[in-house]
């Protein structure tokens, strides 16, 4: 699993100064807000005789452990030992790792690889432009699926399952040939084109060709950001936005919106758009949860592939040099 990256962990206003405990990469992770309302966030477990801290308590910007007492600060220094007079008692080992986290859009955001001496403050997750604009409304939801990050990933890369997994939605008519799908990449960047896609019948006239603008794209931020845009005409679009977070091998979770720039307080569009998505993903979660083995073997060979895996496949080799770097550091 990937450490160096930014994952959502909850709603930003689920989170308060009671301590939560959330599993990425199957460690247990605690963030809280200190009293003036900054995220902080580091192991679950206190180095003393490690008493789970989301059990803690926070009193200004130190988290304490419920066994013993002791007081951490946000760098994960024990600044107290309540049983010892001084703080010379402090043992050198007392403190806990600390992470990097950040509110960005609806979501907390927390990187996994230890805190990096060189890290810019302002590094944050690299969000899409509909996720941080005010000319956009957004609806949240979550969804937890029992499958491999990875597996996950690919499913929204995949558009060669649409005809067969959402034959009454997303794949209504859609013609099997996928011709393509056209893509590019860029760095950690996926972008897709799904259109055109040839007519169910031959007879059918084709659809007016259309212009770049007007195309629906799939975007992917590697390892774990991707949207979907659908232009509506007259510069009005709908968004689908999804983030995922590795919890373990075969658990993720999946935060995401549902968004557009137009007819901005409608309860009602907030609902459809939202339970349509939530529709559609669960017929590819029924499909997904299904695949073994669970995780995908990186050795390409082990599977078989044809042209219309090509993001899928570019992907999984992506991830494949990511875990090679990082286990070299
Ligand atoms: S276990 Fe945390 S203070 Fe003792
Ligand atoms: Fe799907």
């Amino acid at each position: 699993m990937i450490r160096g990256a930014w994952y959502a962990v909850t709603q930003r206003e689920n989170l308060t100064t009671k301590p939560m405990k959330v599993t990425i990469h199957g460690q247990d992770y605690v963030l809280y807000r200190d009293e003036k309302g900054m995220v902080c966030a580091g192991d679950a477990y206190c180095p003393h005789r490690g008493c789970d801290l989301s059990l803690g308590t926070v009193e200004g910007a130190e988290l304490i452990c419920p066994f013993h007492g002791w007081r951490f600060d946000r760098d994960g220094r024990c600044t107290r030992v309540p049983a010892n007079r001084g703080v010379w008692d402090v043992p050198k080992n007392a403190a806990r790792a600390t992470y990097e986290a950040c509110e960005k859009a609806e979501w907390v955001w927390l990187y996994t690889a230890p805190k990096r001496v060189d890290m810019d403050a302002s590094t944050e997750p690299d969000l899409f432009p509909e996720l941080c604009s005010d000319n956009w409304t957004r609806t949240p939801f979550r969804a937890t699926w029992h499958a491999h990050f990875v597996r996950v990933v690919e499913s929204v890369l995949d558009v060669s399952h649409l005809p067969f997994v959402h034959p009454q939605t997303t794949g209504a008519g859609v013609n099997p040939e996928v011709d393509g799908p056209e893509y590019a990449l860029t760095s950690n960047r996926i972008l897709i084109h799904p259109k055109p896609f040839a007519p169910v019948h031959p007879m059918e006239p084709v659809e007016a060709v259309e212009t770049e603008d007007e195309r629906t794209e799939i975007e992917l931020r590697a390892p774990n950001l991707w949207i979907i845009r659908t232009p509506m005409g007259d510069g009005n679009a709908m968004c689908t936005f999804l983030t995922f977070t590795p919890c373990d091998t075969q658990t993720t979770e999946i935060f995401g919106a549902v968004a557009r720039n137009f007819d901005m307080d409608s309860p009602l569009l907030d609902e459809f758009h939202l339970s349509h998505t939530r529709f559609v993903m669960g017929q590819d979660q029924a499909i997904i949860e299904s695949i073994r083995p669970v995780a995908p073997p990186y050795d390409l060979h082990r599977e078989a592939h044809v042209r219309s895996d090509g993001p899928t496949v570019h992907y999984r080799a992506m991830m494949r040099t990511w875990l090679e770097e990082e286990s070299l550091r």
